[in-house]
């Protein structure tokens, strides 16, 4: 535990949470215009340990939550095709009787080039029971590969979009989910290829890029790639590099998603949960010889589908 003063005299205590990832940051009531000290330590906090939780911020309200993203140095960007919450600007909502379940491992809008480096997740209703939140630390996992793995993932690229086949993934999941997938999270189809590592343009350490967005590994087989993603990305949700939050109303989780995965357990049965999500704008990654990620298409769904079921190439427009 470390502990520093902050203007207001308040002890700011960080308390890891788990051995490689989380902390929990106590002695902190947040909003946009704590002083330059506290935001200071909240960033140090937040890059070393990646994800950052703060308990009973209940006076957090939409407009105050999309105002916290300026403590870490850019501005809110909503979700490139889910309709923000009504009335607010950037507010993603993640509603359990909406379908917002999101019980796969995964990097948050990887789909795109420029994906967000944070995101900052508020507990609104949560369960009597379960509902917790699991995340990874990609840097630890990359470090802890073997140097045979390590010198492989250092040449690959990958593919990740928004368009999979969600009913392979999500065999339960109701008629309702499966429209509301193909309507609303897939209206635009996105594809980007992102290096498997990347090298964070704040830290300088290196981390492997995959979850559930990865469509195929670039220059190896579809067999191949199915194998060796999961070889990859079985390092990164080693119980060993991974922090689990047991959620109260009025909490904050704010992670760094240039060097995690999160994986929210589907455990709570018909209980209600709600938890609403900013993103804070990021730059797209860059590889260890210097090549940045690209979008190669972005195009409407429907388009999509006519010319895949045409055999035809899909025309593509860069994000
Ligand atoms: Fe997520």
């Amino acid at each position: 535990m470390s502990a520093t003063q902050n203007q207001s005299n308040n002890v700011l205590e960080i308390v890891p949470v788990a051995g490689r990832i989380g902390a929990e940051v106590r002695g902190v009531r947040l909003r946009a215009d704590l002083d330059a000290a506290t935001v200071s330590e909240i960033r140090k906090a937040w890059l070393r340990h990646k994800v950052i939780f703060f308990r009973g911020q209940h006076h957090l309200d939409d407009a105050s939550q999309e105002a916290l993203t300026t403590l870490f140095g850019a501005k809110p960007v909503a979700h490139p095709t889910v309709p923000v919450v009504n009335g607010t600007d950037y507010i993603h909502e993640l509603d359990s009787r909406e379908g917002g379940r999101a019980n796969s491992w995964h990097t948050d809008v990887t789909f795109v080039d420029a994906y967000p480096r944070a995101s900052i997740l508020r507990a609104l209703v949560i369960p009597a029971y379960g509902g917790d939140t699991v995340w990874a630390n990609t840097v630890a996992a990359y470090q802890d590969l073997p140097p045979a793995l390590r010198a492989l993932a250092d040449t690959l690229w990958a593919v990740h979009s928004n368009e999979y086949d969600y009913q392979a993934r999500k065999p339960n999941s109701s008629a309702d989910d499966v429209r509301r997938y193909q309507e609303v999270f897939t209206s635009t189809v996105y594809e980007t290829e992102h290096p498997v590592v990347r090298v964070h343009p704040e830290t300088g350490e290196r981390s492997l890029v995959l979850g559930h967005f990865v469509k195929r590994l670039l220059g190896v087989s579809s067999h191949d790639s199915a194998h060796l993603f999961q070889v990859l990305q079985e390092h990164v949700t080693r119980l060993e590099n991974t922090v689990r939050w047991r959620w109260a109303a009025g909490d904050v989780a704010i992670w760094d998603n240039r060097a995690t995965q999160h994986y929210a357990i589907n455990d709570y049965g018909d209980q209600v949960r709600v938890v609403r999500r900013v993103t804070v704008d990021g730059d797209a990654p860059v590889s260890i010889d210097g090549r940045r990620s690209v979008t190669r298409k972005k195009a409407p769904r429907a388009a999509a589908a006519r010319s895949e079921s045409a055999g035809v190439a899909v025309a593509t427009a860069t994000a």
